[in-house]
């Protein structure tokens, strides 16, 4: 970061930020890539790239563009978003293919469909890849544009040993993220076609996430994807590691075989998640409630086996402590 040669990115003079959007590009099949401050953004941007203000968006009732992102595609793009299926489970083609609508005037017309890779609030899990083929298949028939929100789509590649391109090749738009499991502090890129690419470059301006001189933190970004993708492999094993620690304390309900990647989301009694994460933070266990009964905690770089270890036991005492 200290030693980046930085440009005015708003007049495309980045040379960092340029080496960044060409390397995430390549790596992602794409013809070009476009760095944006957030992973809310970078979604953001590329449902108002492809969509006008009354389209409607088929989404995963799960998925981080329908729960987590504060209202934005309403407020922001002005789409519907429409939810499809429920929790637990990804949506099969078959309930996409039945929520797109048939084109009468009256209707609100279905453009795109999104799709989450990994599927942060089912607990990192991966979405399958012949899934993604047949929702793919559906929207291609139906004319629809296709999506991918990959903010830990670096996480599936490394755990399935699918390179990023083929998980990313039936979209049409993918956003990735720097700043999570990739230890990078700021930063997301989203990429696409080069007129897709052009279309985003204008929406990026008007939310406000053109930068000037921000190669010192897109260096940060090409130190994270040259460095840190493989050692995430580490970080699935810490995961499963505290799901397996985690089982066997009273009160509380974690699925080892859940925790697919670097999440685990684990159930307490009903309604004490809120207390249980204060009591957990006060132990230094950072974790995050994510529904009355249940806490998600992620395991990333700078967390250890043996930090995994003490996670374990002071949940273990507070758990004790608090029965
Ligand atoms: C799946 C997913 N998409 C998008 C985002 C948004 O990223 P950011 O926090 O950079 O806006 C997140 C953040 O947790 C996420 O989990």
């Amino acid at each position: 970061m200290r030693d980046a040669i930085v440009g005015d990115d708003v007049f495309g003079e980045d040379p960092t930020v340029l080496e960044l959007q060409e390397s995430v590009a390549e790596i992602l099949g794409k013809e070009a890539a476009l760095f944006v401050p957030t992973g809310t953004m970078g979604n953001q941007i590329a449902l108002r790239s492809h969509c006008g203000p009354g389209d409607e968006v088929l989404v995963d009732r799960s998925s981080h563009i329908f729960n987590y992102e504060s209202g934005a595609a309403g407020a922001l793009a002005g789409v519907q978003l429409h939810p499809i299926g429920g929790s637990g489970d990804f949506p099969t083609a078959a309930q996409f293919a039945s929520a797109i609508r048939h084109g009468y005037y009256w209707e609100t017309p279905t453009r795109l469909l999104c799709l989450e890779n990994t599927l942060n609030k089912e607990g990192g899990r991966i979405l399958p890849q012949n899934l993604v083929a047949d929702i793919a298949s559906v929207a291609a028939d139906r004319g629809l544009r296709l999506h991918l929100d990959g903010a830990r789509l670096w996480n599936a590649s490394v755990a399935t040993g699918q390179p990023p391109a083929t998980l990313a090749e039936p979209f049409d738009s993918v956003n990735v993220c720097l700043s999570k499991g990739l230890g990078a502090p700021i930063g997301s890129l989203i990429a696409g076609s080069r007129d897709f690419i052009q279309t985003a470059h204008r929406f990026r301006k008007m939310y406000g996430g053109g930068m000037r001189q921000v190669g010192v933190v897109a260096a940060a970004g090409l130190y994270a994807v040259r460095h840190n993708l493989e050692r995430l492999a580490e970080d699935h094993d810490n995961a499963r590691i505290l799901a397996e620690g985690l089982e066997p304390i009273k009160g509380i309900d974690a699925t080892p075989e859940r925790a697919e990647t670097n999440i685990v989301m684990f159930d307490v009694p009903q309604g004490r998640a809120l207390e249980l994460v204060d009591a957990f933070g006060a132990e230094g266990v950072r974790v995050v409630p994510f529904g009355p009964s249940t806490i998600r905690a992620t395991t990333h770089k700078d967390v250890s086996r043996d930090e995994i270890q003490r996670a374990v036991s002071s949940i273990q005492s507070v758990m004790t402590r608090l029965a």
